[in-house]
């Protein structure tokens, strides 16, 4: 087999159909690409798959929320101030670079360094420009949010979202509403989010506009257990600890036993993210999960692995599987005044103290006659908090009265409770979709001696499941071999009908974009009603009765190895 770099996977990905640089016409923009005839019905199809697996098996609904949103909310989720990346610019060519991206070969982990250390370290090395050798100008900051106005003239300033997350926080009191008001609870969102990187160069792994797939898991935060965790307790992962960055591989069960993942909840969601990966078509080899240094966190994580894959630039990170605590839930009651609470029930009722108005009928009855009981009802309601310089405010039938303290006590009163409010922790799955979509193919590419190019997707992520092929378009045999494609069409499995060229260069073209089967009918129909049958990846071949091919053909893409069907139908 051949030495391939990205740049060979995303030439053949541009000439194939997957993957085109956008704006190409106009001499393309960094950072901007676009999806091709292959590369929408992969990104489909992962999208399905990985929909099949959130909210289907795990049960998490699914919302469709804006991409534009008001400044309110991004400086409430944090985004405002704190998305940033450090930036330094060339004093000679004015070029932009990502100042952690320049300090990749001179500290383990630069994207951990402060602006401060940064700057120390690319000074102290007399880092210059990597374009033209220019001088640098100092670290700086730069929002990574595109910026626009909701509206003409001096409209309302907003942001495109950075992340889907957002839009599944805004609208709790709708899902938890929807999900009859019990923890735990899942969101997810698919769909597309905007960062204004610095100065992307590493085709669609570094985008400006790119797709995320993110689920936003609400849950107890006293209970961070997770039911289903005993199912995987025995699946092996590898991990990187933030204690000593060393590579280990454990089972889930003693990742949590020994305190390396530290709760049930995230160790789950982590297996979950692994699992679907493999699915999809990441080599298990070359998967590993990666803790986040305390100093490398996002402005919202109280913990976070990210899933990596090695590629050809390197290990990079595809998914980040984060514990946000109560981080926005809490930041968004604190700027839009909402109940985003959950209420947690007892097991059983527990008796408080607390302190309540006591009113006096006595002296309310001649100040406020006819009306007396309702203020003192309306005290009795009220929330002592709410006690200032000796008079308190309150709401008697939608009028705001002020009451002196002549009027009540204040004292302790003993009641049942049921349960109290609490503010939901957050585990998330943040998915980037179009890293994982270039792992699948990178990871499936193969090129041999004779620059033989093979791709071996999974039957899942494929965009093509069957070519279907006439030996010859002739003598019937292309009428043959459309019925097939039709007849398969109809069950919904995507073909590919090519009745050009040698069958040879017809395997070749199938296999270069991963199709996991193809079809070829010959003379030998009209004899027995057989056709053949190819495996991509041994291009091993056994002929099959056309009647029942579909159920045949089902049966292999779900799965069953050629092998087995060999000498069976
Ligand atoms: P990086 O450190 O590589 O910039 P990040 O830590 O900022 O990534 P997150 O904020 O955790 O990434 O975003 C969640 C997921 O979204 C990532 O795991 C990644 O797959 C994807 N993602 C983030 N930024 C981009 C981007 N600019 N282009 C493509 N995918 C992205
Ligand atoms: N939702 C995780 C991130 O995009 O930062």
């Amino acid at each position: 087999m051949k030495e391939f770099n990205a740049g060979d996977v995303l030439s053949l990905c541009k000439r194939r159909g997957f993957i085109y640089p956008a704006y190409e016409i106009y001499g393309g923009i960094a950072g901007l690409y676009d999806y091709g005839p292959l590369g929408t019905q992969m990104k489909t199809n992962l999208i399905n798959l990985w929909r099949s697996i959130y909210v289907l098996s795990e049960g998490f609904i699914e919302i469709d929320s804006d991409i534009i949103g008001p400044e309110i909310v991004f400086k409430a989720s944090g985004h405002a101030e704190n998305f940033q990346d450090l930036m330094v610019t060339c004093n000679q060519c004015q070029e932009s670079f990502r100042a952690d991206h320049l300090a990749k070969d001179l500290h383990p982990n630069p994207g951990a360094l402060s602006k401060k250390d940064l700057q120390a370290l690319l000074r102290e090395k007399n880092v210059i420009c990597p374009l033209c050798k220019g001088d640098l100008s100092d670290v700086e900051e730069f929002n990574l949010m595109f910026k626009t106005k909701i509206g003409p003239g001096n409209g309302r300033v907003g942001y495109l979202r950075p992340e889907t997350a957002q839009g599944i926080f805004v609208n709790y009191p709708n899902l938890y509403r929807y999900a009859r008001e019990q923890l735990p609870f899942g969101a997810v969102q698919i769909g597309r989010a905007y960062r204004n990187e610095i100065s992307p160069r590493q085709g669609v792994i570094r985008l400006r506009e790119f797709n995320q797939m993110e689920a936003e898991l609400f849950i107890d935060p006293a209970n961070k257990s997770w039911p289903r965790f005993k199912l995987i307790r025995d699946v092996k992962v590898r991990l990187v600890p933030n204690t000593d960055e060393k590579e280990v591989e454990m089972t889930f069960g003693e990742a949590v036993d020994n305190g390396v993942i530290k709760h049930e909840t995230i160790a789950y969601f982590v297996w979950v993210t692994q699992s679907f990966l493999i699915r999809a078509g990441v080599d298990p080899k070359r998967l590993r999960f990666r803790q986040h240094l305390r100093s490398e966190m996002a402005h919202y994580a109280a913990d976070c692995w990210d899933a990596e894959a090695l590629l050809s630039y390197g290990w990079t990170e595809i998914v980040g599987v984060a514990d946000r605590g109560a981080w926005d839930l809490t930041r968004h009651i604190q700027y839009s005044q909402a109940d985003l609470s959950a209420f947690k029930r007892f097991d059983h009722p527990k008796e408080v103290e607390r302190q309540a108005f006591k009113p006096k009928y006595g002296l309310l009855g001649p100040e406020f006659k006819a009306r007396s009981a309702k203020v003192g009802m309306a005290l009795e309601a009220a929330d002592v908090s709410l006690l200032k310089d000796g008079r308190v405010e309150i709401d008697v039938d939608g009028e705001m009265m002020t009451i002196p303290e002549k009027y009540f006590d204040v004292v302790l009163v003993k009641e049942k409770i049921n349960g109290e409010k609490v503010i939901p922790h957050v585990i998330e799955p943040s998915h980037g979709l179009d890293r994982i979509m270039f792992t699948c193919l990178e990871h499936a590419y193969s090129c041999d001696d004779e620059n033989y190019v093979r791709m071996g997707l999974t039957t899942a992520a494929a965009p093509i499941k069957v070519g279907v092929f006439p030996l010859m378009a002739k003598d019937d045999l292309d009428k043959r071999a459309m019925e097939i494609d039709q007849m398969l069409r109809e069950r919904g499995i995507a073909t590919y009908f090519d009745d050009s060229g040698t069958i040879g260069r017809r395997y070749a073209r199938m296999d270069e974009v991963g199709t996991p089967l193809c079809i070829t009918v010959d003379y030998q129909v009209f004899e027995d009603g057989t056709v053949t049958i190819r495996d991509r990846d041994t291009s091993r071949q056994v002929r099959v009765p056309e009647e029942g091919l579909a159920d045949v053909v089902e049966k292999l893409l779900k799965g069953i190895k050629f092998d087995q069907l060999i000498g069976k139908v």
